[in-house]
């Protein structure tokens, strides 16, 4: 259940990317209940039903949404492999939003769980939810990495960072940083996070629900995640997921279609869990 305090007025002030945390949101809210349910967040489904926003523009998108719903479902897939694999460790949510990762997998062990996002949304999330020994919010840009030694000190290694629809919305030039960071800090870590090819973030503005419905434009694509160790070396990617080729009858009828005789429309978003070499130095 979500702790938001139902005598508390909810006031939604968000903008530029902030906003963009509204979509998955809706995703995994709007599979509630569904017989053949993508990803179950009844959280989520309680946070949508309380946030004076028109989710109803975002609707109008269904392609976007399974996409961020098998996202997480996939992501959470992984968290739940390294919980079990390291009771010890902790967990980055990098750019979270209003997702509700740390109550979707957090029966599956007891690591600390580390959430960060700009202040306004952090703002939000501490309206909420529930406070908790094993959670720690983390306010501000995730490019002032004064939070590297707060989070040292407070959790254990191995370490897995996730960044869920984050990095289209970066630079190239903060996505190398955000990876030299990781890379030099965390060596050894996991990093989950998603992407889009160069196809999909030129149409980004036809069909994207966050481009559509805010002011967030895609600025990062990449085809083939596996050629990150080329650009940064001591990344290796080891797992990449095409969402399209996952609950394929979630699809719109006609992307099912132009994606079975597109490839290049069939692998435009892509999933992804990377691993940092022990001695990285990106
Ligand atoms: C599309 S939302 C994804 C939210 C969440 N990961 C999820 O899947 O529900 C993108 C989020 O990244 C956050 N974000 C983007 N750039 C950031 C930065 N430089 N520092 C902190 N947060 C950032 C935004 O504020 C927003 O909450």
């Amino acid at each position: 259940m979500s702790s938001c305090d139902s005598d508390a007025t909810l006031v939604l002030d968000l903008q530029d990317v902030q906003e963009t945390l509204l979509t998955p949101l809706c995703a995994r809210a709007d599979q509630w209940g569904c017989p053949d349910a993508i990803i179950e967040d009844e959280t989520a489904k309680e946070l949508v039903q309380q946030l004076p926003y028109d989710f109803d523009k975002i609707r109008r998108y269904p392609n976007t949404l399974t996409g961020c719903a098998i996202r997480a479902a996939i992501m959470d897939g992984w968290i739940r492999e390294f919980i079990t694999a390291n009771p010890e460790g902790s967990i980055g949510l990098l750019g979270v939003g209003l997702d509700t990762a740390f109550e979707r997998n957090r029966r599956f062990g007891d690591v600390n769980w580390f959430e960060f996002d700009f202040e306004d949304v952090m703002a939000l999330r501490d309206k909420c939810f529930a406070g908790h020994p094993k959670r720690h919010p983390i306010s501000g840009d995730i490019f002032n990495t004064g939070w590297i030694d707060q989070v040292k000190a407070k959790g254990d290694a191995p370490w897995l960072f996730q960044a869920a629809g984050v990095l289209m919305y970066l630079s190239p030039e903060k996505v190398r940083e955000l990876f030299h960071v990781l890379g030099t800090h965390f060596p050894g870590a996991t990093f989950l996070f998603d992407g889009c090819s160069d196809f999909a973030k030129a149409n980004s503005h036809r069909w994207e629900a966050t481009v559509r419905t805010t002011s967030a434009r895609y600025h990062w694509s990449i085809d083939d995640p596996r050629m990150l160790a080329s650009k940064f070396p001591g990344i290796h990617v080891t797992d990449v997921e095409y969402m399209m080729e996952h609950h394929r009858r979630k699809w719109r009828l006609d992307t099912r279609f132009w994606s079975t005789v597109l490839p290049k429309l069939r692998r435009s978003y892509h999933i992804n869990r990377a691993h940092f070499s022990d001695s990285a130095v990106c």
